[in-house]
C-alpha cells in the first residue's frame, strides 16, 4: 500500500525544522520529486489552457499522473490549513498543491481570531483536536511567550496525530521556504555548492533567511555574506552553529555593514534580499526603516551577467520595482517554485510510494532542537 498505515506513528511524517534535510542526497530526491511535480502542472495547464499536447506528453502527461496524484487513497486526503499569521504565498500555494495532486482542502487563513485560539485553546489541544479531522495539518504560527521559536511547531507536531507542516514559526524557520528557495537556486545555478550567497535586510527577525542558512551549510564550500544594519544582524545562536559546522562543510560566512553592499554584489552568485520585519518590532519608537536596503538598477548593474537575485516575498520597497525586469531577478519564479515544492512535500508527507526516507520527524530531537 502506498498511503500511510494505519499503525504508523504518523508524527514521523511531519516537516517541522530543516535540518530534517541535512543530508544532501535526500534533498536531491525531494527536489527531484519537485522538478517532476513542475513537469506535471506544466504539462496540465498547456492542456487546459492550450488544449495543444504533442502524443508523446499525452503520454508523459498520463505517467506523472500515475505517479504523482493521490490516487491510491480510498477517499480524498485532506489537508487542514492553519494560518495564525498572515500568508500569501505559503497558504495559497499549499491550497493549490493539494488540489493539484488530488487532495482536498479546508481551515482557516485567520485562525488567530477565527479558531479557539481566540477563546485561549492551547497549542497542545488544539493538535489533538484538529488532528481528528485530516490527513495533514499545515501550520503558521508567529509564537508565543510559552512556545517562542521553533518551539510552538515542535509542540503542535508532539501532540498531534497526525503529520503537521510547519509553514512559518516565528522569527525562527520556514522549512519549506526554504526547501523552495534551493529548488530555485538549483534550477537556476545548477549546484548547491560552492555558491557565494549574499543576505542582505533583516537578519535578526527573517526566519527565511535562518532556514536557508541551515541547508546551505550542509553543502561543501558555501560562502554566505550577510548584509545588514547594526539593529538587524543574524543572531548568535545561527552565528555559533555555523562555526561548529565549518570544519565539515566548508561553510564561511562574513559580516558587511550595508554601506559594503556594492562589493559584495559584485561577488554573489545568489543575492537574497528581505523585507524588515516590522511585526517583531512592535516595543520599538524608532521605527524600522527600509531605506538604507532599496536595490535599484544601478546595484544590479554592478552585478555579475549569471548571478540571480531572490527575494521570499512579500516585496515593501527593498527591491525597486524597476529591477524586475532585468533577466537576473528570479523572485516570482521563486514564489511558482513554491507550488510544486509543496506539492513534492504533500506527496512525501501522505504516501511512502516515493521511496525518500532519511528526511523523518524526530520528535526527540526536535524538543532538543536538530543539531
Ligand atoms: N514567503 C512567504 O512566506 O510569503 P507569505 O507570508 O505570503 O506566505
Amino acid at each position: 500500500m502506498s498511503f500511510l498505515q494505519k499503525n504508523d506513528d504518523l508524527k514521523k511524517y511531519s516537516i517541522i525544522d530543516t535540518r530534517q534535510f541535512k543530508d544532501p542526497e535526500v534533498l536531491d530526491k525531494v527536489l527531484n520529486l519537485a522538478s517532476e511535480m513542475e513537469e506535471l502542472s506544466d504539462l496540465s495547464d498547456n492542456w487546459i489552457r492550450n488544449n495543444e499536447l504533442h502524443d508523446s506528453e499525452k503520454d508523459r502527461l498520463v505517467e506523472l499522473r500515475e505517479k504523482l496524484y493521490l490516487s491510491d487513497y480510498p477517499r480524498k486526503p485532506i489537508m487542514v490549513s492553519l494560518f495564525v499569521q498572515p500568508s500569501t504565498r505559503t497558504s495559497f500555494s499549499f491550497t493549490s498543491a493539494m488540489k493539484r495532486i488530488g487532495g482536498d482542502v479546508f481551515g482557516s487563513e485567520n485562525a488567530k481570531d477565527f479558531s479557539s485560539f481566540a477563546k485561549g485553546e492551547s497549542i497542545e489541544d488544539a493538535a489533538e483536536v484538529i488532528g481528528g479531522y485530516g490527513d495533514v495539518i499545515v501550520m503558521r504560527h508567529p509564537g508565543d511567550e510559552n512556545h517562542p521559536g521553533n518551539k510552538v511547531a515542535v509542540n503542535f507536531a508532539n501532540s498531534c496525530p497526525i503529520p503537521v507542516i510547519n509553514a512559518g514559526a516565528g522569527t525562527d524557520q520556514h522549512p519549506t521556504q526554504s526547501l523552495l528557495d534551493v529548488y530555485t537556486i538549483r534550477k537556476e545555478k545548477s549546484r548547491l555548492n560552492d555558491l557565494n550567497v549574499a543576505f542582505i535586510g533583516d537578519l535578526k527577525n527573517g526566519r527565511t533567511v535562518r532556514s536557508l542558512i541551515y541547508l546551505l551549510a550542509q553543502h561543501s564550500n558555501n560562502k554566505i555574506d550577510l548584509v545588514s544594519t547594526d539593529d538587524y544582524t543574524l543572531k548568535l545562536d545561527m552565528k555559533e552553529w555555523l562555526r561548529e559546522k565549518s570544519p565539515k562543510t566548508g561553510i564561511k560566512f562574513y559580516e558587511y555593514d550595508i554601506d559594503n553592499v556594492v562589493d559584495v554584489l559584485r561577488n554573489a552568485d545568489v543575492v537574497y534580499m528581505t523585507r524588515l520585519q516590522k511585526e517583531y518590532e512592535t516595543g520599538r519608537t524608532d521605527a524600522a526603516n527600509n531605506s538604507a536596503y532599496i536595490l535599484t538598477p544601478k546595484h544590479v548593474s554592478e552585478m555579475n551577467k549569471d548571478s540571480i537575485i531572490m527575494h521570499p516575498l512579500p516585496r515593501v520597497d527593498e527591491i525597486d520595482p524597476a529591477v524586475d525586469d532585468d533577466p537576473r531577478s528570479k523572485y516570482f519564479e521563486q514564489a511558482k517554485n513554491g507550488l510544486y515544492t509543496r506539492m513534492a512535500l504533500l506527496n512525501m508527507v501522505l504516501t511512502e510510494k516515493h521511496g525518500i526516507t532519511d528526511w523523518e520527524y524526530d520528535s526527540e530531537k526536535a524538543a532538543n532542537s536538530y543539531k
